[in-house]
């Protein structure tokens, strides 16, 4: 198969209606803050056993297109001696792998941040390749404060997105662009647009210079929404906010916007996609790549306990089917209640 029909065929079985991607790529130290809160010790044993379970849900591939993994469980057997990705393909899902190596201070921009890993990254980009991985994600935040992000956060994180994503399409691998607006302080939804705007138009201009295709990339942002501590907006107050922005800067090539939950809760985050997905045919799929929003009731369900199991997972499904449902917008909140 040439490159081309490898990427686009990845695209095929990612972007899909009705389904969106499971992100469990945590990396050592953020998995660890996750299990802390259900009182459960991070171990390689511990990761091992949850990701095996969750990854064997019956039926996930019926909600799930693809799932990001973290590098340590790409090379894993599951709890049944099966290679991770493996697991995953027989459900039907598509295996990625994180990339980004994490982030750390910008030197001269006081507050803000740049994600690490590009180099040795076409080599890394090979090996995951041959452990199964057919696309992959790298994440740059961008904090919001009344002079933040700097404009050099924002130029050089654009950067780093789109010479990560070259590297990716050059070896067949569908790049997931993540450029996340944090949801952390106290500003407006107008602010959070502003900034939004700002990012993603340097993020297609750098994409755009580095001769990046955008039909075949999935592009994964956060909704807009005011901050954290600034009080709630409707679904639809999102929603309108959201696609003002998108619709002015995201390429219409571009297949699929697959948004990170960034910190809303599981049911908002279901009730926002199911109300950007109710405002009238978009050029791209609106869909979901959620981590905490998929994960958190199944990790407090599953407590580090094997018995719990059938628990952990029938709360996984729980939300991949009503995000998968959202797909449509034919999610409603009374459905919160129905097993
Ligand atoms: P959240 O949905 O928990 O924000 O995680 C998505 C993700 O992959 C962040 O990089």
């Amino acid at each position: 198969m040439s490159i081309e029909d490898e990427l686009q065929a990845t695209i095929n079985d990612l972007v899909h209606a009705n389904k969106g991607i499971l992100a469990a790529d945590e990396s050592a130290p953020t998995i660890a803050k996750r299990f802390a809160a259900v009182d459960v010790q991070s171990t390689e044993d511990s990761r091992r056993e949850y990701r095996s379970l969750i990854f064997a849900t019956p039926d996930l591939g019926k909600h799930i297109s693809g799932v990001i993994l973290y590098e340590e469980t790409l090379g894993q057997l599951s709890l049944d001696d099966i290679p991770i990705p493996k697991l995953l393909e027989n459900q039907g899902i598509v295996p990625g792998i994180k990339v980004d190596a994490g982030k750390g201070p910008l030197v001269n921009a006081p507050g803000d941040e740049i994600t690490y890993g590009l180099d040795g990254l076409a080599t890394r980009l090979e090996h995951y390749k041959a452990l199964g991985a057919r696309f992959a994600k790298w994440r740059s935040v961008f904090h919001i404060s009344d002079v933040q992000p700097s404009y050099q956060a924002i130029a050089s994180n654009a950067e780093v997105l789109a010479r990560y994503a070259a590297d990716c399409q050059a070896l067949g691998i569908v790049p997931i662009v993540e450029p996340e607006v944090l949801i952390d302080g106290d500003h407006s939804i107008t602010r959070a647009a502003e900034v939004s705007e700002e990012v993603l138009r340097s993020v297609f201009g750098a994409l755009h210079r580095h001769h990046v295709r955008c039909e075949w990339m999935v592009l994964k942002p956060s909704m807009v929404t005011p901050g954290k501590g600034a009080g709630k907006a409707t679904p639809k107050q999102i929603a309108e906010a959201t696609l003002r922005v998108f619709r002015r800067v995201v390429p219409a090539a571009v297949p699929g916007i697959m948004f990170l939950s960034g910190g809303q809760s599981p049911e908002e985050s279901t009730a926002n996609l199911n109300a950007l997905n109710s405002m009238g045919t978009q050029p791209w799929e609106l869909s979901f790549s959620y981590g905490r929003a998929l994960q958190g009731p199944a990790q407090k369900a599953w407590a580090g306990e094997r018995s719990n199991e059938e628990k952990a997972q029938a709360a996984l499904i729980k939300r991949a089917r009503l995000n998968g449902l959202a797909r449509s917008g034919s999610y409603s909140p009374k459905l919160e209640n129905e097993n």
